[in-house]
């Protein structure tokens, strides 16, 4: 098996090939003077069984993904890995006129040509996948954050989500461990002051980790960790599984009294200190 490594998934795409001891095929990504983007994946690929792996944050992702499914045309079977698959929250038409994005991406990346099996790593709702013409598969990392806390070893941390969309992650990180675990919950006490707190816990002096699938503008988590302060939490830590951290992201969660910030590789960044690699290789094993 090659491995093909998408432009937004360099490091993951290595860390995928050493944990399976295969190649990895160079790639080239390039611009024309008017922006388009060159991708060519270099060696010959007949035959081959390919897996690309690329995440997709931006446009520019989802176009070199595209090209990278068509360069490889020649090969035997065709497997993509989408750590991050981006625009899943635009889900349905919540206005009229929109457009399902995420289900014209699905149908994009299914037309190019025949593909395998696509895997997608906490995809923010998985009715999505129903989108997609092709065997789809959704990967957990759930776990790898649970695992993380446990090294750090941080003194009975309390796992809380900070919406009630949270809640299958927040217990899927907890429960293996037997962390105490809960959501937010947000009650309005008048036209000015609406009460977040947890639902059941008491959180003062407890060790904090806040765990979300995304965190895009850091503004739901910095909300949750400055409500959690201010109920007296000890340490606050906030685990995702997909950092796309745009704007002031970082400086708002550490200003809100974040003293960690943990994320997975889906999305490559210095925070990036849980690898899904060998995860997605076992599977790819199989
Ligand atoms: C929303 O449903 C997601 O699970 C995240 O909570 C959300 O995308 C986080 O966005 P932001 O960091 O911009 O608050």
């Amino acid at each position: 098996m090659k491995i093909i490594p998408g432009m937004s998934a360099q490091v993951l795409a290595g860390r995928i090939a050493a944990e399976l001891d295969c190649k990895v095929a160079s790639c080239e990504f390039t611009r024309f003077p008017d922006g388009e983007l060159y991708t060519r994946v270099l060696g010959d690929m007949k035959d081959e069984e390919v897996t690309i792996v690329q995440s997709i944050r931006t446009d520019s992702d989802l176009i070199c993904l595209l090209q990278l499914i068509d360069a490889v045309e020649e090969a035997s079977k065709t497997k993509v890995v989408i750590p991050y698959l981006g625009y899943a929250r635009q889900d349905k038409k919540f206005e009229p006129g929109e457009a399902i994005s995420i289900r014209a991406i699905a149908r994009s990346i299914c037309a190019v040509a025949e593909l395998d099996t696509i895997y997608v790593v906490n995809v923010h709702n998985r009715g999505v996948l129903r989108y997609f013409d092709v065997d789809t598969k959704e990967l957990d990392a759930s776990s790898l954050i649970g695992d993380y806390v446990v090294k750090k070893e941080i003194a009975h941390p309390v796992i809380i989500g900070p919406d009630e969309g949270a809640t299958e992650l927040t217990k899927a990180v907890a429960a293996p461990y037997g962390f105490d675990y809960d959501v937010l919950h947000k009650t309005r006490i008048s036209n000015e002051k609406v009460e977040i707190k947890p639902k059941e816990l008491s959180v003062e002096g407890k060790n904090i980790v806040i765990v979300d699938d995304i965190i895009s503008t850091g503004g739901t988590i910095s909300e949750a960790a400055s409500m959690l302060k201010a109920q007296k939490a000890n340490d606050i830590y906030v685990a995702c599984i997909h950092g796309v951290f745009v704007q002031n992201a970082i400086p708002r969660m550490l200003n809100a009294g974040v003293k960690e910030i943990i994320a997975t590789d889906t999305i490559e960044s210095e925070f990036s200190k849980v690898s899904i690699a060998k995860m997605v290789a076992d599977v790819l094993k199989r």
